[in-house]
């Protein structure tokens, strides 16, 4: 029986039990027509915090989501519609290089990304930094390039899932945003509006993510899978490192660079280890390529033959960019101030913390600590080192690009504290750690 009062279905979760249908759908219309103030929408969130959500109550809430606003209808483009989705980690520049080499091998892949919050970047913000590159295409234009070049990438509108906004901006400021329904109902119930037949799931683990732990980033990975699956969209999803930082840029121009650099053949090994992890599935789900093998060969020879280049300079002049930055990075956004940062003492890096290194560079500037931060998109830090990896004293570390020296000054002593170096070596992360995908209605699960 639908409860009348809505603290009485705080209650209910409050006291571990099952939201209905019908209830979870008067939560969900009652806080984008406001008339569920805030507050209890809030304690609601607190109470799934840690009471949970059942299978079933996580893929409804993830459908009132997804039609709480707009949705996209990309039936008007042509092919296997492929999206991809991070669930946030620092210098994750992986989306960028992964349109442009699976678009130029054949795939279609129309994306709407969001911008960064906290430590976690974001693709728009990375793209705004190009000069003259537009985010907010008109739904005809966003298709016409798709259609021309086979991607394009555009940011998600305020009219798709109205709720996930609201409910993201209360989980930020109350604590309950590493929560697996509500991430899982979040992402999917974005992705779900956005019109897509396949969807290719990254799914981060570690101290630079939401998910701490192996285990709770396979259940989201799980979750998410069989909510994409049930209704009807081919999802995969891979878990990932992010107890260090992925790629060695972190800062919106500085990923850009980076982002040139994997598609000029010589990008960090551990992105372009995700990059063509995800590619070979988006290219093999799309039905480019059959086997596993042959869609690495493809997207190997796209970025040495320098089509996959080709084609993001096709991209960023279609969406009014200058491709000039692919030649001459100093066109893009300047710091003023550069600082190098050298290893303390000798040893081995033992730990970097991802979102230590996140904070830094958010506290330069580069990222937001609320919605309504402006950005600086000069700023940021590019790291010289991996955990595992061994350094002498002095052996330089990372580079500060900053606005003045005091900031620069701050940002190196961040560094210092996010990076340990030890006297004993240690192991590398291992990068793609397993594949989570289901056939024949089964979940499955394998290791890397
Ligand atoms: N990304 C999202 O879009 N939502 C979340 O809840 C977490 C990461
Ligand atoms: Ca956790």
């Amino acid at each position: 029986m639908l409860s009348r009062n809505f603290a009485e279905l705080i209650e209910k979760k409050k006291s571990g039990g099952e939201l209905l249908e019908e209830e979870i759908s008067w939560w969900i219309d009652g806080l984008v027509s406001g008339s569920i103030p805030d507050y209890q929408t809030s304690a609601m969130l607190m109470a799934i915090y840690f009471r949970g959500m059942n299978p079933h109550e996580t893929a409804w809430l993830t459908h009132c989501i997804s039609i709480s606003g707009d949705i996209i209808d990309l039936s008007s483009l042509r092919g296997v519609k492929c999206d991809k989705h991070s669930s946030g980690g620092v210098a994750d520049t992986v989306s960028i290089p992964l349109i442009a080499i699976a678009t130029s091998c054949g795939a279609v892949m129309p994306k709407m990304s969001g911008r960064g919050l906290g430590h976690s970047g974001g693709t728009i913000d990375k793209l705004e930094s190009i000069p003259g590159f537009d985010v907010n295409l008109t739904p005809l234009a966003f298709a016409d390039v798709v259609n021309r070049f086979g991607g394009a990438i555009m940011a998600q509108t305020g009219d798709v899932a109205v709720a996930d906004k609201k409910l993201y901006a209360l989980r930020d400021v109350t604590a309950t945003v590493d929560s697996v329904p509500l991430i899982a109902s979040s992402i999917m119930g974005k992705k779900l509006a956005s019109g897509t037949d396949v969807i290719v799931l990254d799914v981060k683990w570690g101290s630079g993510a939401f998910m701490t732990s192996t285990l709770e980033a396979i259940e989201l990975a799980k979750t998410m899978v069989g909510i994409g699956e049930d209704n009807g969209k081919t999802t995969v999803a891979y878990v990932t490192d992010m107890n260090e930082p992925l790629g060695n840029a972190v800062g919106n121009a500085l990923e850009i660079v980076e982002a040139v650099q994997v598609l000029k053949g010589h990008g960090p090994a551990k992105l372009v280890d995700v990059i063509l992890t995800l590619c070979d599935e988006v290219l093999m789900q799309s039905g480019v390529a059959h086997k596993r093998e042959d869609a690495r060969t493809m997207a190997i020879d796209a970025i040495a033959s320098g089509n996959a280049l080709q084609r993001f300079a096709d991209i960023v002049k279609a969406q009014g960019g200058d491709p000039a930055f692919i030649d001459r990075p100093e066109v893009l956004p300047q710091a003023a101030v550069t600082r190098p940062v050298y290893a303390p003492c000798g040893g081995f890096v033992t730990s970097i913390d991802a979102k230590g290194i996140g904070l830094a560079a958010m506290h330069l500037g580069a990222g937001r600590r609320t919605k309504e931060d402006v950005i600086d998109l000069a700023v940021g830090l590019v790291l010289d080192v991996k955990t595992g990896d061994a350094v002498s004293a002095g052996h330089q570390i990372a580079t500060v690009y900053a606005r003045t020296e005091g900031d620069a000054a701050t940002c190196e002593q961040e560094i210092l504290r996010a990076t340990v170096v030890g006297q004993a070596s240690v192991p590398r992360w291992q990068t793609v750690v397993a594949k989570i995908s289901r056939a024949d209605g089964v979940v499955t699960y394998e290791q890397s």
